[in-house]
């Protein structure tokens, strides 16, 4: 049976950071909690982590910690909550954390705006060749303009389609409505008419059929067992050859083998990745390519967005500290 949540703690509770957070955060939760922060902001070793879940009443990882089962189960019964550091939750065993009893909260909304400013910068990025411009300026290979220098795609009047069409997913839309694409959507729910009329989107039941026939691709629901791979070798093979794919979302979301082959085979025109099947690993087939603009997973990384991501992990722990649900708590089926 789950131990009884939302109890008031009668002391500062114990809260382990496993990575660096911006300063102030750092200030103020060293203020309000028994804190550990990570000084060196090295990612944990496992043992590390067994010794975090051992002690901690709050655990406050980020998206480079792997808190599964095995972890959750060495956890000593003081651990209440874990209090995540980013809005993907997917590096967490939800259902491991629910049946002991552990809670868990996110950081929605704060990275919205940033996270679809990257989604737009890839857009425009990979069919406008911007990544490979700049690299031929700094290598000193150009040679001044031409006629047909650096010839790209235009991405007015193309269809974009949206797998995800979560608050990410929408921003993205709106921001692509001014840059004049047509919005196309996966879900699996039809938005209400009021979110889909002013973005004119349209929903696709399946993703295959939308996958056919749209230009640009972009990712952006979650990593869960039912979106894990949802771009394999079959969906690359029915997506047009001149099409491009984005993904600032989760890397396993993309077979990346298969991305590779399909890149190699022409099956798609290209690709702009924020994100990676094995980070901070990436495909050895992917470096060496022209046609892919590689990021390293910077969606979020604003001096804004860092900061009010912080502000989240505190105010989760505080409200669950002093005995109430707290604002940002992850439900299993998220
Ligand atoms: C998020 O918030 O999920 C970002 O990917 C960083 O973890």
């Amino acid at each position: 049976m789950a131990a009884p949540r939302f109890t008031k703690f009668d002391h500062k509770p114990r809260v382990i950071v496993t990575r660096r957070l911006p300063q102030a955060v750092e200030t103020r939760m060293a203020e309000l909690f028994d804190v550990t922060l990570n000084l060196d902001d090295h990612p944990m070793t496992r043992e590390e982590l067994l010794a975090a879940v051992a002690e901690a009443e709050v655990l406050a990882p980020t998206v480079t910690d792997t808190i599964d089962a095995g972890l959750i189960a060495a956890a000593g019964p003081q651990l209440k909550l874990i209090a995540n550091f980013g809005v993907g939750v997917d590096h967490i065993d939800l259902a491991a954390a629910r049946a002991r009893g552990i809670t868990v909260t996110n950081t929605p909304g704060v990275l919205t705006d940033d996270t679809a400013d990257l989604v737009m910068a890839l857009i425009l990025a990979v069919p406008r060749r911007i990544a490979e411009g700049e690299r031929i300026i700094r290598d000193g290979s150009w040679t001044g303009w031409s006629p047909t220098g650096m010839l790209g795609h235009r991405i007015t009047g193309k269809r974009l389609g949206i797998v995800g069409m979560g608050r990410i997913g929408q921003a993205v839309a709106a921001r692509a409505r001014a840059f004049g694409l047509s919005i196309h959507y996966h879900n699996r729910n039809r938005l209400p008419k009021a979110v889909e009329g002013p973005l004119e989107a349209t929903w696709w039941p399946t993703l295959d059929a939308m996958l056919a026939r749209v230009d640009i691709v972009s990712l952006n629901c979650p990593e869960t067992p039912e979106t894990h791979h949802i771009i394999d070798a079959r969906r690359l093979k029915l997506m047009q050859r001149h099409a491009f794919l984005i993904n600032v979302a989760r890397g396993t979301l993309i077979d990346e083998a298969a991305l590779v082959a399909a890149l190699e085979a022409g099956h798609i025109a290209g690709a702009g990745l924020d994100v990676f099947e094995h980070e901070p690993a990436i495909h050895p087939g992917l470096l060496g390519r022209p046609d892919v603009v590689l990021l390293p997973h910077m969606g979020s990384a604003t001096f804004e967005a860092r900061q009010e991501m912080g502000e989240k992990v505190i105010t989760n722990i505080r409200v669950f500290a002093d005995g109430h649900r707290p604002p940002d708590q992850v439900l299993e089926d998220y």
